[in-house]
């Protein structure tokens, strides 16, 4: 790859019209050259191929209603117009999400083979504009220049994911909404939404009414950290608890509404059916599909439960199969996440109905695992097929790998980086989410009595940044990581205010791992362009952020 990025972060003094311009990208895009003027492009009329899809014309509607609204000089679109100042071209010779990008003097063009393609071509246009092009109002007194720019820009990872946890806290749909505004702004393709908890079910299942009913709702929740609760525990027979009810649930329409929104922004919702683990929520409603039959309720506490689904009842695939019929209506995305992490095995060892079906099935404790660990992969395996004939993939955590695990699932590598490395070798795709570089629930620094209180670790900017998802993966197995995520766990986040500040500008490093080849990404430049550029970003549409990494660490203080 040309390198001729070391003039991307510094300032063009621009002829003409054009006063000096500073180009500030996140993520970096991969190939820039910078030219001389700029366009302004106040007003400019707006033409795209016949060939472009519906989608994608509507990206550009509403770019060009956006450019409308901030400049108050109106922007036409017309289908073919090639006189049109701003022009999408249909380019089949680029790759599926790859953009190129010309702003010359005389207009902007931007070329694609895809509607991601065309919507990143977008974004990376309104980083080139002045900030306010992201206001909701007529801004008066900005000159609208584009510096001239050739840009020719692909993704390093096709998946390019962020997690969200509305289980332990509850995200409404305005609030999922702007989560989803500021990954598609950072070029991320897919929302992991971890819809199903011990301490909540938060999807809708028509089939299953008491998932929501019962199941969405914990009477109370815990104070403070868990550990601390371990010996207030000891010393007063029960956690400290709040006693206030906490729930919250997506209707099918929400989640449609979600996915939607998602799509018209080039990112795909991935459910997740967190199982046959972390099913209180589940299991508080149906009782009759664990182990024991219960009575349970939905958790009010953190940590990994021992009361988990009984493979040992034919009941229990019923139920997956029946929850899944929903959620693959909901939900076009080609991958299912099925979890599959922090399964205890001890409810089965004593349970006849699991041991029953253990001996049915003949499965041993050998070298690949116990038998317990085996049945866990038949859970797996069946919904694996069951899905599978229905045209979905699965993806679970890096448990599923314990034991024997089927061709074609793919593995997200939580415990860090070896389960993702396991895999690739063993010929499975793997999607980077290591909790050594990725888990944003962690402090963002490494004196957390200055942060807000959080579940412990420390990740701060830096780290996120300098991840190597390569290493200790072979070359020839490298084609197998699918790509990387983040994931934000919120047992101790509880507002919308602390969850932006754990996302970003974490999430900005993230994008430039997912999106940037090695030699493009340089932490100096990139924060430099945080500070010049995506701080005031945020601070115009409402993002609440972390400024640790540069010397103001905690929640500001507004807020
Ligand atoms: C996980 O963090 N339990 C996937
Ligand atoms: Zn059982």
């Amino acid at each position: 790859m040309k390198r001729i990025f070391t003039i991307l972060s510094s300032v063009l003094l621009l002829a003409g019209c054009c006063q000096k311009a500073e180009i500030h990208i996140i993520p970096a895009p991969n190939h820039l050259e910078a030219g001389s003027g700029c366009y302004n492009i106040a007003g400019a009329s707006f033409g795209y191929d016949n060939e472009l899809d519906g989608r994608s014309a509507s990206a550009i509607e509403q770019f060009a209603a956006q450019l409308s609204l901030v400049s108050g000089k109106p922007s036409a679109v017309a289908k073919a117009d090639m006189s049109a100042g701003v022009y999408f071209a249909f380019n089949s010779a680029l790759a599926d999400e790859a953009y190129k990008l010309d702003v010359t003097s005389k207009g902007i063009r931007i070329e694609a083979s895809s509607f991601n393609g065309f919507f990143y071509g977008i974004q990376t246009l309104k980083q080139l504009l002045p900030k306010e092009i992201y206001a909701s109002w007529k801004v008066s007194g900005i000159k609208w220049n584009a510096p001239a720019v050739s840009i020719d820009d692909a993704p390093r990872f096709a998946y390019r994911g962020m997690h969200m946890d509305p289980c332990r806290h509850f995200w409404s749909v305005d609030e999922v909404k702007k989560y989803i505004d500021v990954m598609a702004m950072h070029k991320l393709n897919r929302l992991h939404w971890h819809l199903t908890e011990d301490q909540g079910w938060r999807i809708e299942i028509k089939k299953y009414p008491l998932l929501t009913e019962v199941g969405s709702i914990r009477k109370s929740t815990i104070i403070g950290g868990l550990n601390d609760n371990f010996a207030y525990e000891k010393e007063h027979g029960h956690m400290n608890e709040d006693g206030i009810p906490y729930g919250g649930f997506y209707t099918q329409d929400e989640a449609r509404e979600i996915v939607a929104y998602a799509w018209e922004r080039g990112i795909t919702v991935i459910p997740e059916v967190d199982l046959p683990g972390h099913m209180l929520g589940a299991l508080a409603g149906y009782p009759e599909l664990g182990c024991t039959g219960g009575p349970y309720e939905v958790w009010t506490r953190w940590g990994v439960s021992e009361d988990v689904l009984c493979p040992g009842k034919e009941a229990m695939f019923t139920f997956l199969e029946g929850v899944f019929d929903e959620l693959m209506d909901i939900f076009p995305s080609e991958y299912m996440h099925i979890g599959g992490d922090e399964c205890p095995k001890v409810a089965w060892e004593k349970c006849p109905n699991c041991q029953k079906r253990i001996k049915a099935l003949g499965l041993v404790s050998d070298d690949k695992g116990t038998k317990e660990q085996k049945l866990q992969n038949y859970v797996t395996s069946r919904l694996q097929a069951y899905l599978g004939k229905h045209g979905r993939k699965i993806i679970g955590w890096d448990e599923i790998l314990e034991g024997e695990i089927a061709p074609g699932a793919t593995v997200m590598s939580w415990r860090g980086a070896q389960g993702g490395i396991a895999a690739a070798n063993a010929g499975f795709d793997a999607i980077m989410t290591p909790n050594t570089h990725f888990y944003f629930d962690y402090y963002q620094s490494d004196k957390p009595e200055t942060e807000p209180f959080a579940i412990g670790g420390c990740l701060p900017l830096e780290k996120v940044y300098e991840y190597e998802p390569f290493e200790g993966i072979p070359e020839e197995a490298r084609h197998h990581i699918l790509g990387l995520q983040a994931n934000l766990w919120t047992e101790y986040i509880s507002t919308n205010e602390y969850l932006e500040y754990m996302l970003l500008p974490r999430l900005d490093a993230l994008s430039e791992d997912q999106w940037c080849q090695s030699e493009v990404k340089d932490i100096e430049r990139f924060k430099a362009d945080l500070t010049s550029r995506m701080f005031p970003v945020y601070d115009l549409l409402g993002y609440t952020y972390c400024r640790t990494a540069f010397g103001q660490p905690g929640l500001p203080e507004s807020k």
